[in-house]
């Protein structure tokens, strides 16, 4: 069951009426559920019970404390991408162990930071990174764990934004590059040549690229094995779709399947990197309709979250599913949701037929993944609060902004400057 359900004509978040939760924290905000955030996992867990295997969690799409925390819990590692990131996981006690490091452009600092730290392994993503990371290790007096990053040249079906593992992608090491650095790697002497890891994409609907870029990786570990480099993981990225729409995303257990198959009888420790499919569906965007401006072919529902809080819909045309939290009865007219914005491209869906009224508070869905965490303050907005929610208790997460902490950072020229003669 879905955690957002209708009961007694409203839309729900577990146990609590979204009414409830606007009239105590206001609009706009990222209500999420607890349970399904841990369905999530627990679907993920259960998929690959029985093999050595470690999710972590790419917490890009999601990056709250509470929901870190809830996934630490778990015994969940963490795909981070900055040191930001890393302070995260630091702050809710998440297991440095169990920390795998993406990237293209990791600094100097950063790998410092992660390597007091104590991370798990760092997947690197050029021949320029591994240098680096070897001069950084050197002088701090540790050795780095690595993976690289190879680029599988798999084309992953999704949109050309979030396709990451074709041979155009600026991410990973070209595969035909990939034996001769882990050669060079090999040599380098603050190193310690840990895995191999991929990911192709994001949103991904199907098993089959996920099958042909695997495979590919496993010929090059087997290469690899053959001049003495055993690689103790292999990171399988993360990607799995969830439904916005129409899609019919594939199940954990049925690539769960696909993937025992492959690496039946190896010894390699599996390392998963999902993120939109542990928090996409938990999450919605709760808004309320400020005014409506009915019109021929379509009228504008202006709503009071914009692009800056969801910005998918203007970023990729992203569709999600928006609901009437007390859908009324009356006549169904096809609106535009829009914030107030001052640009066209302000928009989180379009054409959708809806009875309205003003001041009616709507659901966007499916917005648990790079929602908030891709939100900015353009046009001074300050960001959205955000409300965890566990059966029937209700728990801010993150605070709504002021507007003074939108300028907090920010300072003026003096005023004691001699006047240009
Ligand atoms: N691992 C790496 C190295 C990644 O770059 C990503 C996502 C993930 C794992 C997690 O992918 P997921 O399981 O969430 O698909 N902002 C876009 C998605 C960008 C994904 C970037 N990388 C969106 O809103 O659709």
């Amino acid at each position: 069951m879905s955690a957002f359900a209708y009961r007694n004509g409203e839309l729900h978040a577990e146990g609590v009426p979204l009414s409830d939760i606007a009239a105590r924290y206001g609009t706009p905000c990222y209500v999420y559920s607890r349970a399904a955030f841990e369905a999530a996992f627990d679907e993920y867990s259960t998929a690959f019970a029985g093999t050595r295997h470690l999710i972590c969690y790419a917490m890009k799409a999601n990056s709250n404390l509470a929901v870190l925390d809830l996934f630490a819990r778990l015994g969940c590692g963490f795909d981070i991408v900055s040191g930001g990131e890393l302070a995260r996981v630091l702050a809710v006690g998440g297991d440095p162990a169990k920390v795998v490091y993406s990237g293209v452009g990791k600094t100097e600092a950063e790998m410092e930071q992660a390597l007091a730290a104590g991370i798990r392994c760092f997947n690197v993503e050029s021949a320029a990174e591994l240098d680096r990371l070897d001069a950084v290790a050197g002088r701090v007096g540790r050795r780095a764990p690595v993976s690289l990053r190879v680029n599988p040249d798999v084309d992953p079906h999704t949109h050309p934004y979030i396709a990451t593992g074709l041979k155009e992608s600026k991410f990973g090491i070209a595969y035909q590059d990939a034996l001769a650095l882990y050669r060079r790697a090999a040599t380098l002497p603050n190193l310690d040549i840990r895995g191999v890891d991929m990911h192709i994409g994001s949103q991904i609907t199907e098993v089959e690229p996920y099958r042909e870029a695997a495979t590919r990786i496993l010929e090059l570990v087997d290469a690899l094995r053959a001049e003495g480099i055993a690689l103790a993981h292999v990171d399988l990225g993360g990607g799995l779709g969830i439904r916005y729409r129409d899609e019919h995303p594939l199940r954990v257990a049925e690539y769960a399947q696909m993937v025992r198959s492959l690496f039946a009888g190896r010894s390699e420790t599996l390392v998963f990197e999902p993120g939109r499919r542990l928090v996409g569906a938990g999450g919605i965007l709760l808004t309320r309709v400020l005014y409506l401006k009915p019109g021929t072919p379509k009228g504008f529902a202006i709503v009071d979250a914009a692009m800056n809080d969801l910005v998918r819909p203007s970023l990729y045309d992203a569709w999600h599913p928006v609901d009437a939290v007390r859908p009324r009865t009356g006549d169904v007219h096809p609106w535009d949701i829009v914030g107030p914005i001052c640009e066209s491209g302000d928009f989180l869906a379009r054409d959708r037929h809806l009875a309205l009224a003003a001041d009616d508070l709507i659901a966007i869905g499916a917005a648990g993944a790079y929602g908030l965490a891709m939100s900015s303050n353009y046009n001074s907005r300050p960001r959205a609060c955000e409300v965890l929610v566990d059966e029937r208790d209700t728990h801010l997460v993150r605070r709504r902004e002021s507007v003074s902490d939108l300028f907090a950072h920010e300072s003026v020229l003096p005023r004691d400057r001699a006047p240009i003669t």
